[in-house]
């Protein structure tokens, strides 16, 4: 079976059992506090809460998925930078029996995988949480022989949440056994095993607990059911593959595993409007670029299959194909001159070369941690105190986003009136709504409310599309529609800003500040004020966009 074939299979399967196909999110979160969607149930987090959910209580998606954490094991069979996972998603509807059974049954009877090679984990409780024995009942039930179900703890066995608070709870997983044979590492072999052996296909997660902010877990009001499937490695399995690289999805990609994963992640994260940049979701991109650039200098070439695959699937990549080749092609140049500027600075350097060092490269010409590495590494020289990179990296970055976000025009004494307070408040939405759907890149460069609109500069380097207007107008009524508190708490500036409210000069502020939150979607450093709840703004309509300066849009926008 295709890929593409399969992709069709999972959806129909399970709209057929009720379920209602969702289209993959955007890469960028709602949650402030991630930088890429790194699962599907992120963007229906909000219904395992109670909020009513616009798809009814079963969803399924295929959903562009984005994991900086295992940056470092890419090249491995199994690990990738960008991937897409398949997902079944229940909010309060059904629950362990159902989605055990289904995950089985479609393995079995629509990819065909034999039964014999499936493993299964359930979790066997720890510290205050019960062993989840209904889960391990259910595998019995079904016939699986008791050799194939394994306990495990929380680590492996309890997912979520993502981003600083949310629902979460005990898992059941489908492995896949590779090899067959046992490994030489241990006595037994199971699942989770360090030989490789499994592939870990399927994540059942039952989501019955919420934890908040200080890691406290309390019991949801109602449970949930979010499961996801790494399409490339069920791809795999199914075309007989022992690694993701070597399924059709690959083909076109070449020979490096590296690159071959970085270009995917380039495309994708370069159509959702993220430019390379310092600090961010942009230096990431930055990262993968320059470490694909090192690589092979034809990744142009590489792009283009990319979106070439992709492009009836994710429809944004065909029609953001110019903007991402630029982006890709800018780099380049940008990069080649860095890096001799760069290198020249570096044969300057006499003695050790200290964490300190590879930052002053980093922050005077971008040359990325690994680029420095790598030249270290061929002359047969340590980096010394790298620490001080990273301590560095992460003062440089706070200040640059304080900074960056420039100053706040504020509401003027006569700009009271209700309609202004609304506006603000839709301001806060707007300035939101661009960042998701044009990127992080966008700062806000000044504001202006009166009782009649608002008016919003914001840095970009182009004109908005049509489409892209209308994607704005509807995210931002989308938010109003759902009728959201707005909320305030006074907190440190430092804490504010660590917590990713965005911020304008650091210096104006004193020790506490206000921060307002509009759920996940938004949060901002201001003085107010600012509307309860958003349910009564009203319909959100751009009227005006516009250069404002060079690399600066202006909206003027209304509620009616
Ligand atoms: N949300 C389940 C997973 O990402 O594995």
């Amino acid at each position: 079976m295709t890929s593409v074939q399969l992709r069709k299979e999972f959806l129909d399967f399970f709209e057929k059992k009720g379920h209602t196909i969702v289209p993959s999110s955007s890469l960028i979160t709602d949650d402030l506090s991630v930088l890429f969607t790194t699962s599907g149930m992120q963007q229906f987090k909000p219904y395992y809460l109670g909020e009513k959910s616009p798809y009814g209580n079963r969803a399924c998606s295929i959903q562009k998925c984005l994991r900086t954490s295992d940056i470092d094991e890419v090249g491995d069979e199994s690990h990738l930078t960008f991937f897409e996972m398949l997902g079944n998603f229940s909010f309060n509807d059904y629950f362990k029996e159902e989605a055990i059974c289904w995950a089985i049954e479609f393995l079995k009877e629509k990819c065909g995988i034999d039964e014999e090679k499936l493993w299964f984990t359930f979790f066997k409780g720890e510290n205050d949480l019960l062993e989840d024995k209904e889960s391990k009942d259910i595998f019995l039930r079904l016939g699986i022989s008791e050799e194939k179900i394994f306990g495990f703890g929380k680590q492996e066995n309890f997912w979520g949440p993502t981003g600083n608070e949310g629902p979460c709870g005990p898992t059941a997983e489908i492995h896949y056994d590779l090899t067959g044979k046992s490994c030489s590492l241990g006595k037994g072999c199971k699942p989770n095993c360090k030989c490789n052996r499994f592939i870990e296909l399927w994540n059942l997660v039952f989501n019955e607990f919420y934890q908040n902010k200080k890691e406290e877990l309390s019991h949801l009001k109602q449970k949930g059911i979010d499961t996801g499937l790494g399409l490339e490695r069920l791809v795999a399995v199914m075309q007989n593959k022992s690694s993701v690289f070597e399924t059709d999805l690959f083909e076109s990609l070449g020979n490096s595993r590296i690159l071959a994963d970085h270009i995917r992640a380039i495309v994708f994260l370069a159509a959702e409007g993220i430019v390379p940049e310092k600090i961010g979701r942009g230096y990431i991109l930055r990262r993968l670029l320059r470490k694909a650039i090192r690589e092979n200098g034809e990744i142009i070439d590489l792009a283009k299959k990319v979106i070439e695959m992709y492009k009836d699937i994710y429809s944004e990549l065909k029609a953001k194909e110019t903007d991402i080749l630029n982006i890709i092609q800018k780099e380049i140049q940008s990069f080649g001159k860095a890096l001799e500027a760069g290198k020249k600075e570096y044969n300057k350097i006499k003695g050790d070369i200290t964490g300190a060092l590879v930052f002053e490269l980093y922050s005077t010409h971008s040359i990325p941690l690994e680029t420095t590495i790598a030249w270290a590494k061929e002359d047969k020289k340590e980096i010394k105190n790298i620490e001080d990179f990273y301590k560095l990296t992460k003062e440089h970055q706070e200040i640059s986003r304080a900074g960056a976000e420039k100053k706040f025009g504020g509401l003027g004494k006569e700009a009271k009136s209700e309609e202004a307070i609304k506006l603000h408040t839709a301001t806060h939405l707007l300035h939101s709504a661009l960042r998701q759907i044009l990127g992080n890149n966008v700062q806000q460069m000044g504001s202006d409310i009166n009782s009649e609109r608002l008016r919003f500069d914001f840095s970009f380097d182009r004109k908005l599309t049509v489409q892209e207007i209308k994607q704005i107008e509807d995210l931002v009524n989308q938010k109003i529609k759902q009728n959201l508190d707005v909320k305030c708490e006074q907190i440190k500036l430092e804490e504010a800003i660590k917590s990713g409210a965005l911020s304008f000069f650091k210096e104006k502020y004193p020790d506490k500040v206000s921060v307002y939150s509009i759920n996940d979607f938004s949060k901002e450093i201001c003085a107010g004020p600012h509307s309860k709840t958003t349910g009564h703004l009203g319909d959100f309509k751009i009227l005006k966009e516009k250069s404002s300066s060079a690399g600066i849009r202006r909206i003027k926008a209304i509620l009616k």
